[in-house]
């Protein structure tokens, strides 16, 4: 996790740098810091919100054209100013703020405190400290000479007084990407820290580093020392994504953005789907890999892959893959990623090359990690999301799977036609759910008022159980549960009492809604309180109603329902709704 950003050009620095921050603040939000030179190297670094802290960084305090900032997820040291970002070496002229894991930081730093002073926790430290133990002349060699005695992951910049017109930028397993601008050059850790000044962008790959001035960029490898030819990436994406338009919050604003994501995702050319289908086609082996909401994307597509295509397509949680899977060179694994570099996707993903398997990926930020190895790349571009919560990109990942889904089953000669065609006309209903919020907001505040949930579904809903579940403890920080209405009576319905509260999804197909039904005659049973989410009527006193579609669509109408939910029971809660405690949105670390 954490943001990196840097610049070096004409400019004033530390403006471009704290501007990168804020776009970045979503990769973590407990610290921020800065580091500037002038003649010299000066650093302001502050714990708390990049907002809340403006003022205590005082910009004017921090002149020059170079400079170098970081906003902090902690892993190694709590949240205090002595480990935030950049840190400096013992004689205060060399500067770094590094993104990823140095896991021998502890043998190093034993052997590096009988002659530095280190004033951190940080793993970080011990870098600059080496940095510094190996800066004779050079910068760009004396980090690269550190690089070699490190395990672990970086992205990371460093700058010195001593060389103040570079930054030396290096990669590894941690996302970096140079941006191009006029009158300077950018870095950061995605394109959103510099996109308001530049479009083009060079993402580095691991191994790599390079030396960036005012007006030049010079790539190498970490391993051979050779200059590398790099692509340069021409982004398309506009900067209002990264503008809330009047919305209170980024994640009110995802959520009603669903009917242009999913129709991004709809008019994905057909022959990039088409290649994915193939490929399913010919492996003996799939596995759909993802963490978290990515993963119950996965877990509504291995319904549509049965139902649709009547093929075998497994859902993991890509931290288990390795764990579960049996993987070989008739496997195809397809990562479901939004950020494109959560580490433990990334990993499987990377195992399953490793064991001869064809990678795939499904993917939303442009120049991610996952991009760039996987053999064959959907984007879904549902746009920038700024919200931690994944709302608009969770929808658009089931209309890219959908789509496969569909493909897929063409292929093997299945009919579909009804199913696609109720698809193209998907949007119709995702908007007129929308425009009941004013109910669903309704229901937010009077049912929701304990402080624990169960969410039930069945079938191609328990996955909408599970993220209905995730959506509202991760924003709320109550206490919810997700599962299958079947699952409930083996154990879990004990818990039913004043103080839980059941949610019900219940869909029009006749032979899953009469299951649930019963279920929900187990939970009033034991005076339960249930809310139920139904598609057409239903005669119950808690009851939203929704569109009727058919059962294996009925996902894209629950979510913005429970989305919406989620939001309004966190806005009521007084909760930070765009950045929850203790999240990051790139989960970069394992
Ligand atoms: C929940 C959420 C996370 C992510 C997960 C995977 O709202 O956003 O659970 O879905 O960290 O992230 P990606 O899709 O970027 O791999």
């Amino acid at each position: 996790m954490c943001g990196i950003t840097g610049y070096v050009g004409t400019g004033r620095a530390s403006r471009y740098v704290f501007e990168g921050l804020k776009k970045l603040e979503y990769r973590g939000y407990d610290s921020c810091g800065i580091a500037a030179i002038d003649g010299r190297i000066r650093v302001k670094k502050a714990t708390g919100m990049i907002d809340e802290i403006e003022e205590r960084i005082n910009l004017s305090e921090l002149p020059g054209c170079i400079a170098i900032g970081h906003t902090r997820w902690a892993t190694h040291g709590g949240v205090t100013v002595e480990n935030a970002h950049p840190h400096l070496d013992c004689s205060g002229t060399i500067a770094i703020v590094h993104n990823g894991i140095i896991s021998n930081y502890k043998e190093l730093r034993k052997e590096l405190e009988k002659k530095h002073r280190f004033t951190s926790d940080t793993d970080t430290e011990v870098l600059v400290h080496l940095i510094e133990e190996n800066y004779k002349q050079n910068l760009e060699e004396a980090v690269i000479n550190a690089l070699k005695k490190i395990n672990g992951t970086y992205a990371l910049l460093v700058i010195s007084s001593e060389e103040p017109d570079r930054i030396i930028v290096a990669r590894k397993e941690s996302p970096l990407l140079i941006g191009l601008g006029d009158g300077g050059n950018f870095v950061g850790s995605d394109v959103s820290a510099f996109l308001a000044h530049s479009r083009k962008a060079i993402p580095l790959d691991d191994d790599e580093y390079a030396v960036i001035t005012g007006n030049s960029v010079e790539v190498k490898s970490i391993i051979t020392g050779k200059k590398l030819d790099k692509d340069i990436l021409e982004i398309e994406l506009t900067e209002k994504a990264a503008m809330k338009e009047g919305y209170p919050y980024f994640m009110i604003k995802e959520i009603h953005e669903q009917p242009s994501t999913i129709t991004s995702a709809q008019n994905i050319y057909p022959e990039e789907i088409h290649a994915v289908a193939e490929a399913m086609q010919k492996a003996e082996k799939i596995y759909l890999a993802g963490a978290g909401t990515s993963l119950h994307a996965c877990e509504v597509a291995e319904y549509w892959f049965s139902k649709i295509a009547g093929e075998l397509v497994v859902a993991v949680d890509s931290s288990e893959l390795e764990n579960r899977a049996v993987v070989d060179n008739k496997t195809l694994v397809i990562g479901v990623t939004q950020s494109g570099e959560t580490y433990d996707t990334l990993s499987a993903m990377r195992f399953a090359k490793k064991k001869g398997a064809e990678i795939g990926v499904i993917v939303n930020v442009i120049g991610s990690t996952a991009t760039r190895f996987a053999e064959y790349v959907i984007m879904q571009s549902s746009g920038m999301e700024v919200s931690v919560a994944a709302t608009k990109t969770y929808t658009s990942q089931l209309s890219v799977l959908f789509r496969l889904a569909i493909e897929l089953a063409k292929l093997e000669g299945k009919d579909i036609k009804v199913i696609e065609e109720e698809f193209d006309s998907i949007l119709d209903k995702v908007r007129q759910v929308l425009s009941i919020e004013e109910e669903i907001k309704g229901k937010a505040d009077s049912f929701f008022n304990v402080s624990n949930y169960l969410f039930i579904g069945k079938g191609i809903n328990t996955p909408t159980a599970e993220e209905a579940a995730l959506k509202l403890k991760e924003i709320t920080y109550l206490h919810a549960e997700g599962m299958s209405a079947g699952l409930l009576k083996h154990g879990t319905i004990s818990l039913i009492d004043e103080n839980m509260a059941t949610v019900a999804f219940l869909p029009s197909d006749i032979e899953n809604r009469a299951k649930m039904l019963s279920n929900i005659q187990e939970v009033s049973a034991r005076d339960g309180r249930v809310l139920i989410i139904s598609q057409g009527k239903v005669d119950e006193d808690e009851v939203i109603s929704l569109p009727d579609t058919s059962e294996l669509l009925s996902p894209f109408i629950f979510s913005p329902v429970f989305q919406l939910i989620a939001y309004y029971v966190a806005v009521k809660l007084g909760r930070n709704v765009d950045k929850p405690r203790a999240l990051a949105k790139s989960v970069t670390v394992e």
